[in-house]
């Protein structure tokens, strides 16, 4: 039976009790994470948020009564104890904060009873994720998901600190808001009194926080909702939360500026990490030639090389057909690896054909001289040594070489990189690489809708040096955009915004928009240009993939509450459901699959 905690009034959390109020009382309340009956003597780990203290019953002190109920504890029971602190009659538990002492208790209260929990509260949970987020509420416990969750709200709080002391204001935008196409699906949401219409979750606060600037408020702040309807992955949720900014009467340096000091005091505050500033800058051109990346992973080496050159006239057909239709051949040399089993090369073929790879060249120089490769007796001695020397390797390396576009290159070693630098273990989750990667392609093909695309957005602006290509060249024309990226992972984006209606109309022309269609989508960000606009610009992080990074975990679910699954949907809740037909109704709306 439940029992009151009336007249009882919490004095600490489990940890925060400590060798300072020996011999005094406190009162503590929690979970019981563990009891042990040794017969005569109980031991209760009692938990909370912050961590695990030790509680002893012995019938001397809590009475016959008292005892009795201690022997019916049971993992997961609410409790509530009165006890003396008292030095560890054991031996110390270096493990725990609290591992010097003890509480001796002389009352007991059961808050609430709990049935056996469906798998075990406890740090790096063996228990498979789908059962865990049936039962959220109870993976919550877990102490490596609360120190997460707390991670998280403290980055938020010094981030609105350290941004207000900036200047910066923090405004709400809209959730209910236009669809605008250029980006992912929209989430949509059917209007009842407009039937027919329907209104879009945000994808992030974009256009409202360009208004923002409009209307002077020239330094805004959100920590905002932001939802996306893609395809899920590890550092992908459909909908997230973005630390969304912008700021009027600024250039990059600005942006770049104010976003280092902010990386800074949260890396310094919460992990007692110095980050390097300034971070960085590479452009995206050098990513992608050096990394196979936009986003690069700087905490180890295997960096590609151009080996165009030094084949361009062997025999090797692969090779040359690639350079002949405008393509590349590059390669990665894995350092030692050149004793690899041929099943294992194998599989890394495979993997590479993932990334629309035709195959995978390799070559292998044994530590006697001699040569493992699929392509070397199209080689001449010299074209082989030159490679070689090109690829810097010596005698025990193993090197890797694709010959397609540079697009199809790019992907297939940048993630081939990435894989063998898992494999190796080259990746130290302790280390903090930081880089910026500025100068993107302002716009990007795509054969699915035979037109440009914006990389970014359609709101940002082109270098001024590369301006004249917009309407000759439009795939050549750089961004003034700038993403931020941790040890592989996109964790910010933004850029300079045009700002000037006769650039912004030759985007729009580029993008394929009429004047009328780029009206009927941005009119009113376009009129509001009308009205006197600064020069603005900023930047979003997400929020879910940095304090994923800080907590050093492998997936975005692991810092959000209450995650989706690879499908979007809610295992707990099992959000998306079926709705009633009145529901409908009202909303004028028919299903016609189901
Ligand atoms: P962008 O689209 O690059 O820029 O988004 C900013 C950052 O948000 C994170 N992010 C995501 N995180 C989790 N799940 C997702 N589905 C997801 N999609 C994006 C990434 C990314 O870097 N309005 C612009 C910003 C600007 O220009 O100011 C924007 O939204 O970490
Ligand atoms: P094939 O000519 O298809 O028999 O391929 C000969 C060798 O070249 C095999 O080891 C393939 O894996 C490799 N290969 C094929 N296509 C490519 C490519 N585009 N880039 C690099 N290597 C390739």
């Amino acid at each position: 039976m439940a029992e009151s905690m009336k007249g009882l009034k919490r004095s600490h959390r489990c940890t925060e009790v400590s060798k300072q109020q020996i011999g005094t009382d406190v009162t503590v309340m929690g979970w019981v994470a563990k009891s042990r009956n040794k017969g005569g003597i109980i031991f209760v780990d009692l938990r909370d948020r912050s961590g695990l203290l030790q509680i002893i019953f012995e019938e001397k002190d809590i009475g016959t009564d008292g005892f009795k109920k201690a022997e019916t504890l049971k993992s997961e029971y609410v409790i509530a104890v009165v006890g003396r602190v008292e030095i560890r009659s054991g031996a110390v538990n270096e493990a725990l904060a609290t591992g010097e002492i003890e509480i001796r208790a002389s009352e007991l209260r059961i808050l609430s009873e709990a049935e056996t929990p469906l798998f075990p509260i406890e740090e790096n949970s063996k228990t498979k994720e789908e059962l865990r987020l049936k039962y959220r509420y109870l993976d919550l416990r877990r102490p490596d998901l609360q120190r997460n969750l707390m991670m998280r709200s403290r980055v938020t709080m010094l981030t609105r600190q350290f941004l207000d002391e900036e200047g910066f204001l923090e405004i709400e935008t809209p959730m209910l808001t236009k669809s605008t196409p250029e980006g992912a699906r929209d989430y949509l949401v059917p209007s009842r009194i407009h039937q027919g219409n329907f209104y879009a979750l945000p994808q992030s606060p974009q256009l409202f926080k360009q208004l923002l600037m409009c209307s002077g408020y020239d330094r805004y702040f959100q920590i905002a909702r932001c939802f996306r309807d893609e395809d899920l992955r590890a550092d992908r949720q459909p909908e997230f939360t973005q630390i969304d900014m912008e700021l009027s009467f600024v250039d990059v340096d600005d942006v770049i500026d104010v976003n280092e000091r902010l990386l800074a005091k949260l890396f310094r505050e919460l992990l007692g990490v110095d980050v390097l500033v300034p971070i960085p800058r590479m452009t995206w051109k050098e990513a992608m030639e050096r990394f196979g990346s936009d986003k690069p992973d700087l905490r180890f080496g295997m960096e590609l090389k151009d080996v165009s050159k030094v084949v361009e006239n062997c025999e090797f057909s692969v090779f040359r057909s690639a350079l002949e239709t405008k393509g590349s051949v590059r390669g990665i040399n894995v350092t030692g690896k050149a004793e690899m089993p041929r099943k294992k090369i194998d599989a890394l073929i495979d993997y590479a054909k993932e990334f629309g790879a035709k195959g995978l060249a390799y070559l292998a120089v044994l530590t006697d001289g001699s040569y493992k490769s699929s392509f070397t007796k199209f080689m001449k001695e010299q074209e082989l040594s030159a490679l070689i020397e090109t690829m810097e390797a010596k005698p025990g390396d193993l090197m890797f070489f694709a010959a397609d576009r540079d697009k199809v290159v790019f992907d297939v070693l940048g993630n081939l990189r990435l894989k063998l630098a898992k494999e190796f273990e080259l990746l130290d989750k302790k280390e903090y690489k930081f880089v910026w990667i500025t100068e993107f392609p302002l716009l990007e093909y795509s054969e699915e809708e035979k037109r440009y695309v914006a990389m970014h957005h359609p709101f940002t602006m082109p270098m001024e040096e590369d301006l004249e290509f917009l309407e000759t060249n439009p795939g050549k024309v750089r961004a003034k955009a700038y993403d931020i990226v941790l040890n592989g992972t996109e964790i910010g984006g933004g850029s300079v915004r045009i700002f000037q209606n006769q650039i912004q109309e030759k985007m729009f022309e580029a993008l394929g928009f009429t004047k009328e269609a780029a009206y009927n989508q941005f009119g009113f960000l376009l009129n509001a240009f009308k009205y006197g606009v600064p020069p603005h610009a900023g930047l979003a992080y997400g929020l879910d993939r940095l304090v994923m990074l800080m907590a050093k975990e492998d997936s975005i679910r692991d810092v959000i509450a209450f995650p989706k699954v690879k499908d979007a949907s809610c295992l707990m809740t099992q959000a998306p459901d079926k709705v009633d037909q009145k529901q409908l109704e009202e909303l004028g709306i028919e299903v016609s699959k189901t």
